[in-house]
């Protein structure tokens, strides 16, 4: 008895000395997080003022052809033969790209668009905005300086997903975690931010393929849509649910001729860009029971066919199946991985497995 008392009362007093020393650390990095935050509050003020330069207030000589040639007999856009008539042909293509309400972002989206434009890329382009805070930031989201005659580039706003309204608040939160994770003390609260790609993807789908007819602009007429990232620029059109256009593209590459239809876009057959992100998911048992393939992935067939990014190109019906599977394996994704900007990458290959 005598030993087991003794070593009982010697663990309470370790844990007592843990606990005391923990919360005087907790103390110490709320007192050092505030500091650091401080600073970083002011600079986000001054970058929030210096941002405020007017885009599209002043078109210059913006002089882009916007108007593409149509494979088509001109339609009348947006009229209930112009979902028929687009069907198969270039313009049969949608690119949608989530953002922020920042200036930066604003600036970022403004040249995706421009570069779109300049290429006279077909079809039409959305940029989804999250999170504006005053009708001012909106208006100012709200517009680019490409000619957009017939608002071939629409502008779609959804909440912000990051769990904070206040940017201050996220800041500090932020501070917090990195000192707090730098002591090893555990915390399960991580930050969201990345998580608007699959929720506004969600929203927008929701809300194009709400209700046809009444919607006009806020339809969905396209077949295919293509989901980029707003840091990216358009070098050539991505036209590669037609056919030949894929091959082209395959025989450029070098690919075997028996492959050129691996990059051709259809339904139930998705294309998007390789990327290094590899077969980790594999082994974190987020596949769900009713979907035994997911499962059965391995590390080859992984690497091979899931280790993928934006561009992600299509079918409609194929986002409307993957996006909320996208937005559920999301949070799970998260709790996996340090690198939070890829959370939403693996997220994406388990819904698609
Ligand atoms: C964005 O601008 C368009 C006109 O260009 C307008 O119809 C629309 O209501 C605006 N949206 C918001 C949320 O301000």
């Amino acid at each position: 008895m005598g030993p087991t008392k003794h070593l009982k009362s010697q663990t309470e007093k370790s844990k007592w000395y843990e606990v005391e020393l923990n919360s005087f650390n907790l103390i110490l990095m709320l007192a050092i997080a505030f500091i650091l935050a401080l600073p970083l509050y002011n600079m986000m003020q001054k970058s929030q003022t210096s941002d405020v330069v007017e885009m599209g207030s002043e078109v210059a000589e913006v002089n882009i052809p916007i108007d593409v040639e149509r494979d088509v007999p001109q339609v009348a856009m947006y009229s209930k033969e112009w979902k028929k008539s687009i069907q198969g042909t270039k313009d049969d293509v949608h690119i949608v790209f989530t953002s922020s309400c920042s200036g930066y972002q604003n600036w970022q989206a403004e040249n995706l668009l421009y570069s779109w434009a300049r290429i006279q890329h077909p079809g039409r382009i959305t940029r989804v905005i999250a999170g504006c805070q005053t009708e001012e930031d909106k208006a100012r989201a709200n517009r680019t300086a490409v000619p957009n005659p017939e608002n071939r580039i629409q502008f779609f706003f959804v909440p912000d997903y990051t769990p904070s309204r206040s940017k201050v608040l996220l800041e500090i939160t932020f501070v917090i975690i990195i000192v707090v994770d730098w002591v090893c003390v555990d915390v399960s609260y991580r930050p969201f931010l990345y998580f608007n790609k699959p929720y506004g993807m969600l929203r927008w789908l929701k809300e194009m393929t709400k209700n046809a007819q009444v919607q006009e602009e806020r339809e969905l007429y396209e077949s295919f849509v293509i989901c980029v990232d707003p840091d990216m620029i358009l070098m050539r059109p991505l036209l590669f649910h037609l056919r030949d256009v894929a091959h082209a593209f395959a025989k450029e590459r070098g690919m075997q001729e028996q492959d050129y239809d691996k990059v051709w876009l259809r339904k139930g057959h998705p294309v998007s860009q390789k990327y290094g992100i590899g077969p980790k998911w594999t082994l974190w048992g987020h596949c769900p029971m009713d979907r035994p393939g997911c499962a059965k992935v391995d590390e080859k067939v992984a690497w091979n066919h899931y280790s993928v990014g934006p561009p992600y190109m299509m079918h409609t019906d194929d986002w409307l199946t993957i996006t909320p599977q996208w937005v559920e394996f999301s949070p799970g994704a998260l709790e996996k991985t340090t690198t939070f900007h890829l959370a939403e990458m693996y997220s994406y290959s388990i819904a698609c497995a």
